[in-house]
């Protein structure tokens, strides 16, 4: 299927890598322009490249810009949405940027600064992009919205492998986003929370290190017997930001190969991997 957001702009969190970048590539691919934000610039940078390689036939209006951001700073999150106002304002916001610190722990060992830190760009960064997203829709006197926010599994899940400031932001979002899909529904602004499993991403790979990657394998049920993919994540974003997807709002979208839904799983090779367009 081509054209399915064809002539929506769309402002991506966390674009830099992982599932803000490959759904930035399948953005593009279905006709939406991007405003790609990240608070790494070089990483834009070198994520731009790869974009303008993998879809290089953007045609004059469709656009793919970037942008330094740091989502905590509400004055980043407004500028960046200010500068949509050029293009007619904001039709879709993913709000993807987060991240689960190496000093996160149980409620013993996390520090008020990591847990701080976490509240900030998970909780307060989704907020500010709601928030903006909102007011950029209303300026623009959009007739329909849709805004995704990324929280996770651990909001629907207990893990043995703490992570308590980050499962707590992800709990937030899962509740805020609920709510702001009932407070919005009246003007067509659909929100949803894309609720991804354990993936194959540097963020995760980073936490885990060695050994607790080792345990997780060891310990974790995978009915599909792997890690997911962020190709995965960004697919089922698409179909959210989409009008295909026009009475879904309020949903805690759980993309996880049905580890949520696991009581015993069975054996067996793992399943096939869809390949990453990026990596
Ligand atoms: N990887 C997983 O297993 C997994 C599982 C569940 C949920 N998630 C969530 O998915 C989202 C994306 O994760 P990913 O795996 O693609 O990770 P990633 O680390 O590849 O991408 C996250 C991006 O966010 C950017 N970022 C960090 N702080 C920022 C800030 N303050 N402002 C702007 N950008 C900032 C990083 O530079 C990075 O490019 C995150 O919200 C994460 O919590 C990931």
């Amino acid at each position: 299927m081509v054209n399915r957001l064809a002539g929506k702009v769309a402002l991506i969190t966390g674009a830099a890598g992982g599932i803000g970048l490959e759904t930035t590539v399948l953005f593009l691919r279905e006709g939406a322009s991007v405003l790609m934000l990240d608070i790494s610039e070089p990483a834009l940078e070198r994520a731009v490249a790869k974009v303008h390689e993998l879809v290089p036939d953007l045609k004059s209006p469709q656009f793919v810009k970037t942008k330094k951001c740091d989502v905590s700073k509400e004055s980043d999150v407004a500028a960046a949405m200010e500068s949509l106002d050029e293009h007619g304002g904001l039709d879709i916001m993913f709000n993807n940027a987060g991240i689960m610190h190496a000093e996160d722990d149980d409620a013993i060992s996390t520090s008020e600064r990591i847990w701080d830190l976490t509240q900030a760009i998970n909780v307060k960064g989704v907020w500010f992009g709601c928030k903006h997203g909102v007011l950029s829709m209303r300026r623009h006197k959009k007739a329909k919205g849709s805004i995704i926010n990324t929280a996770s599994m651990v909001a629907l899940m207990g893990a043995a492998t703490p992570q308590l400031a980050y499962t707590a932001s992800k709990g937030a979002v899962l509740a805020f986003t609920r709510e702001l899909a009932m407070v919005h529904a009246r003007e067509n602004i659909r929100f949803n929370s894309l609720c991804p499993g354990p993936l194959n991403t540097p963020l995760l790979q980073d936490w885990l290190g060695d050994d607790l990657q080792k345990r997780h394998r060891r310990e974790v049920h995978f009915p599909m017997g792997r890690f997911g993919e962020a190709i995965e994540q960004a697919n089922a974003v698409l179909f959210l930001a989409s009008d295909e997807s026009s009475f879904v709002t309020g949903q805690d979208f759980v993309v996880d190969g049905g580890m949520t839904k696991a009581y015993v799983t069975g054996e067996g090779p793992p399943t096939a991997a869809p390949k990453n367009n990026v990596s």
